[in-house]
């Protein structure tokens, strides 16, 4: 079901204050949610940290006092929708079980907007980000493993496959050259928009997350391990975000902020089978419209401007969470070693140059061994070799892969070598 969401009800920012009992009280079963429900609420989550963020950076340098008004009602609603949302995740489900959530929620949304970006840069990017954190799902699976004694099934569900990307260690790049061209905002579509928008909060919920929780376990190399994919998780964040127009005003970056939170929404409640998700879904989309509509009358009146202009006449599919796994293998088959060109572009690793930047990064904060090579090193001591789930014809063609995929220089001495990988990977994994 499509609509246009400025000429729906939606319900009014004074029937939006609840209870505490309702804000809080409701929450999953870690056995029983299906894994997209999880990514789902992982994912929104993240959008509504955005959107609340935003507009607390929005309040600090607006002087329209009734946008100023409207904001300090809203942070409170977004606030409160975080909670109920963030909140859903039972108090035993492990940081490491979440965080696979977290890395299946980049993978399978990534890998979706890829294929739905009609802008070719833009969908470029999103598959160069793509083998990042997938490789980030393969590192943390086997720590779930070893801290947990949990399959990553368990979360995936096995509509995710637990195989290497692009190694960890090589996602350390110059963070200037992680700078992508910005889109044309007078001439991209609504949909591009709302894509980045949408990735750029997963991401930056992601990054926050580790920030806030790779402290909990005391084992070195994990908390290490957690330390080097916050920083991509960093770098994702600037990457995405530089794909926006910075000359879009703030009255169009609210209308934007509003709209991706209705389209986000409005796809949670075309997918979602989880009665106790769906209410809320459902409520959600109603509160966000409500905000749209304000937004878009302040938009109106300071810009004098139709806001269809900006965010057309219809909401997009954006979270729609589906198996990924054929589209992951053919980008990792085909892009293992691609990296960041020094051109805004992208370039393969046989063309860097001498002096790329990113050497520089990678060799600097390798020095002393990287954690993600070490926990492939830490399970195939215990387990001789890591854990992966993938098909035959993707498992057999993983050594060549990793050759493919290895740099000479940048790379730590620690680094799991073709050999030693080959060696592994004929052994099985008992769990
Ligand atoms: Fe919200
Ligand atoms: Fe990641
Ligand atoms: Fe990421
Ligand atoms: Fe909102």
């Amino acid at each position: 079901m499509s609509f246009n969401p400025l000429k729906e009800k939606g319900i009014s920012l004074d029937k939006q204050l609840r209870t505490w009992h309702d804000i809080a009280h409701r929450k999953f079963n870690k056995n029983e949610i299906n894994c997209y429900s999880r990514t789902r609420q992982i994912l929104m989550n993240g959008i509504e940290v955005e959107a609340w963020n935003f507009k607390h950076n929005l309040s600090r340098i607006c002087n329209h006092e009734d946008t100023l008004e409207f904001l300090a009602q809203t942070k409170r609603l977004e606030d409160a929708q975080q909670t109920t949302i963030n909140w859903l995740a039972p108090c035993d489900q492990s940081v490491l079980e979440t965080t696979l959530g977290y890395e299946q929620v980049a993978v399978d949304l990534t890998a979706w907007l890829a294929q739905n970006e009609p802008d070719k840069y833009v969908k470029e990017t999103y598959d160069f980000g793509l083998l990042e954190d997938f490789d980030h799902l393969y590192r943390y699976s086997q720590w779930a493993y070893m801290i947990h004694g949990i399959s990553p099934n368990n979360i995936v569900q096995e509509q995710t496959d637990v195989v290497f990307g692009r190694p960890t260690q090589y996602h350390h790049n110059c963070n200037i050259i992680r700078l992508r061209k910005p889109y044309d905002k007078t001439q991209t579509s609504p949909q591009t928009k709302v894509n980045i928008l949408t990735l750029v909060s997963g991401e930056q919920q992601t990054h926050n997350y580790y920030g806030e929780h790779g402290f909990a376990y005391g084992n070195e190399c994990l908390r290490e391990t957690y330390a080097s994919i916050k920083d991509v998780e960093e770098e994702h964040v600037t990457m995405y975000e530089s794909l926006i127009d910075p000359t879009e005003s703030l009255y169009e970056k609210l209308l934007l902020h509003e709209f991706t939170e209705v389209c986000n929404y409005q796809n949670c409640v075309k997918d979602e089978k989880d009665p106790v998700l769906m209410q809320i879904w459902e409520e959600f989309l109603a509160f966000e419209i409500g905000h749209l509509h304000v937004a878009a009358e302040l938009f109106k009146k300071y810009e004098k401007r139709d806001p269809e202009e900006v965010i057309g006449d219809t909401v997009f599919d954006t979270c729609h969470f589906t198996s990924q796994k054929e589209y992951v293998t053919q980008t990792l088959e085909n892009e293992i070693d691609k990296r960041l060109g020094t051109n805004k572009n992208y370039a393969k690793i046989k063309d860097l140059p001498e002096d790329w930047a990113s050497y520089h990064i990678q060799s600097t904060v390798s020095k002393d061994g990287d954690p993600t090579e070490v926990t492939i090193r830490t399970i195939a001591e215990q387990k001789k070799r890591d854990i992966v789930f993938a098909d035959e014809k993707l498992k057999a063609n993983l050594p060549k892969l990793l050759e493919k995929g290895l740099q000479e220089k940048g790379t730590s001495p620690d680094t799991v070598t073709v050999e030693e990988y080959k060696k592994m990977s004929k052994e099985e994994f008992l769990m």
